[in-house]
C-alpha cells in the first residue's frame, strides 16, 4: 500500500485568522452554535479527514475586545458532533495540569463508546499564568513540573482504561453471573501528584485507548510524546525545521523502545487559497487589513515578557530577548517566534500580520494546485506523515480545501477516495489497538 496522508481539520470558531470574525461572510457567534460545527464536521468528513480536533484551555484567551473568546468545552461539544457524523475521529484537547486522571479517564472512555472508537485525546500541560490561577495557585507550575505531572497522569490513565479487560462481561443471565470480577484490576497507584485506589466506572472503549496526541516541541515536550504520543501536531516554519524535528522525534520514539510508525507528525498548515495566486494573495492582504495591531503589540509584549509600550510597530523586535530556558510557558513557541522574526527581518507590524494568520504555523498562500504541492513536498521529504488543516477562515476556508485541494491530493493518489468501511480512530492511523498491560505484563504502548 502507498504512504497515504493523514489529515486533521483543526475547527476553530471563524477560523485560525484572528480577524476572520470580522468579514462579511462571518458569524461572530459561530463559536458557540452547533449548527456551525456540524456543518463543518460534516464538510471535513466529505473531504474522507481522519479526524477534527478542538483546542482548549482552562481560561478566557485574549480579551473579548479582539475576537470571538470563549468555546464550547470540547468533549461535550464532540459527543453532539459523535450523533451527527459517522467516521471521523474526534479529537479534544484536555489539560493534565488542571483535571485529575479518574474525572477524565471516564470522559474520555465515555466519548470512545459513544462514537464508535472515534476519541482523540490532545494532551496539553498548558501555559500561562491565568489558568494556574483558576485553580488555586498563584503563578503556573514550572515547565518541567508540568511535563512531570502529565507523565504520571498518563501513567495513571492508561491503567484506568486497562482496569476493565475487554471480556470483563458477560452477562450469563441464566446463570446470575453479569460480569468476572477477576477481570478488574484496580490500579491502587501512589504516586508524586496522585493517588487513585479503584477502576475505573466505565467499561475498556472500542479502542482501548482513546488516540493519544500531544503538542509539546520543547526537550521536554518531545521526551514525553517519545513515550506516549501517537500523533504529534507541531508548528514548523520551514521544511528544513520539519525535517529536523521529524527525524528527531522518529529517532526519540524508536530509542523509547516504540515502533516510530506508531508516531504519526502532523505539521500545521494555514491555507489561504485563490483560484489564482493573485487572488489568494489578496485574499491574505484582505485578513491582514482586518487585524487591529494595538491588540497584537499587547500579545506579543506578554510573549516576549516586555512590559506595556516596549515594541514600536515599525520596528524589529529589541535585542536582549530572554532564552527559551527562561521562559516556563509555552517554549518552543516562543523561540519559534523570536527566530521567525529575525531570520526574515519582520518588523513588529509584519510579525503581527504572520502571527495573525496562524500563530506562528505556516502560512500558505496560493492556487489549489500550489497547495496541494507543498503538501506533498512536506510528506515526500521527510517532514511530515500528514498535516493540521487550519483554515484562515470557517466555514469557507474548509469548504475551498475540501473542493478543490481534496480532489488533487486524491487524483495523486494521497489521499483515499472514499473511507470504506467503518474504522475506528487508532486504525486510520494506522496503529494497533493497545493490549491491556495487565495480560501482557509490561508497560502501556510499549
Ligand atoms: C497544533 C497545536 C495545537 C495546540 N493546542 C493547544 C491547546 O488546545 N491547548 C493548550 O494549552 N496548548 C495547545 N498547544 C500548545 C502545546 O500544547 C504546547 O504547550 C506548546 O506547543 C509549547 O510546548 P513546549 O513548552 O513543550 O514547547 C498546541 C500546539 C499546537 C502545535
Amino acid at each position: 500500500m502507498p504512504r497515504k496522508l493523514h489529515l486533521n481539520a483543526f475547527l476553530m470558531n471563524t477560523g485560525h485568522h484572528e480577524a476572520s470574525w470580522r468579514l462579511p461572510e462571518s458569524d461572530p457567534y459561530a463559536h458557540v452554535s452547533l449548527e456551525h460545527y456540524v456543518r463543518l464536521a460534516r464538510t471535513a468528513e466529505r473531504g474522507t479527514f481522519d479526524s477534527l480536533f478542538l483546542a482548549d484551555g482552562p481560561q478566557l484567551w485574549n480579551t473579548v475586545a479582539q475576537r470571538p473568546a470563549g468555546a464550547l468545552e470540547p468533549l461535550t461539544l464532540l459527543t453532539a458532533l459523535a450523533t451527527a457524523t459517522e467516521h471521523i475521529g474526534l479529537i479534544a484537547t484536555a489539560s493534565t495540569s488542571y483535571n485529575s486522571p479518574y474525572n477524565l479517564a471516564r470522559k474520555f472512555a465515555s466519548l470512545d463508546i459513544i462514537s464508535g472508537g472515534r476519541a482523540g485525546w490532545n494532551v496539553v500541560t498548558t501555559a500561562g499564568a491565568e489558568a494556574a490561577r483558576n485553580f488555586g495557585l498563584d503563578a503556573e507550575p514550572a515547565h518541567a513540573e508540568r511535563y512531570a505531572r502529565a507523565a504520571e497522569f498518563l501513567d495513571v490513565a492508561l491503567k484506568l482504561w486497562d482496569s476493565w479487560e475487554d471480556d470483563t462481561i458477560v452477562a450469563d443471565k441464566a446463570a446470575g453471573v453479569w460480569g468476572d470480577d477477576a477481570k478488574i484490576h484496580p490500579p491502587r497507584h501512589q504516586g508524586t501528584y496522585f493517588s487513585v485506589e479503584g477502576a475505573l466506572n466505565v467499561p475498556r472503549g472500542p479502542q482501548g485507548y482513546p488516540l493519544l496526541v500531544q503538542a509539546g516541541s520543547s526537550e521536554d515536550g518531545k521526551r514525553f510524546a517519545a513515550r506516549y504520543a501517537e500523533a504529534v501536531f507541531t508548528a514548523q516554519q520551514t521544511l528544513a525545521d520539519a525535517q529536523d524535528f521529524y527525524a528527531d522525534l522518529k529517532a526519540r520514539t524508536a530509542a523509547a523502545g516504540r515502533d516510530p510508525e506508531h508516531l504519526k507528525v502532523l505539521p500545521g498548515i494555514v491555507p489561504v487559497i485563490g483560484s489564482t495566486e493573485a487572488e489568494a494573495l489578496a485574499r491574505e492582504r484582505q485578513l491582514e487589513d482586518h487585524i487591529v495591531h494595538e491588540h497584537g503589540v499587547r500579545r506579543l509584549e506578554e510573549l516576549l515578557r516586555l512590559g506595556p509600550g516596549s515594541l514600536a510597530l515599525d520596528a524589529e523586535l529589541p535585542d536582549g530577548l530572554p532564552s527559551e530556558d527562561a521562559i516556563e510557558g509555552a517554549k518552543s513557541r516562543y523561540t519559534l517566534i523570536v527566530e521567525l522574526a529575525r531570520r526574515e527581518r519582520l518588523t513588529v507590524r509584519q510579525l503581527i500580520g504572520r502571527l495573525g494568520g496562524g500563530r506562528g504555523h505556516l502560512t500558505f498562500a496560493g492556487t489549489p494546485e500550489q497547495v496541494a504541492d507543498t503538501i506533498e513536498r512536506w510528506f515526500s521529504l521527510g517532514a511530515a506523515d500528514g498535516f493540521n488543516i487550519m483554515p484562515p477562515v470557517l466555514p469557507s476556508g474548509l469548504d475551498t480545501f475540501v473542493d478543490h485541494v481534496v480532489p488533487i491530493l486524491r487524483a495523486r493518489g494521497l489521499l483515499r477516495t472514499e473511507y470504506g468501511p467503518r474504522q475506528t480512530l487508532r486504525e486510520r492511523y494506522g496503529l494497533p489497538r493497545p493490549a491491556n498491560q495487565h495480560l501482557t505484563g509490561v508497560p502501556a504502548l510499549v
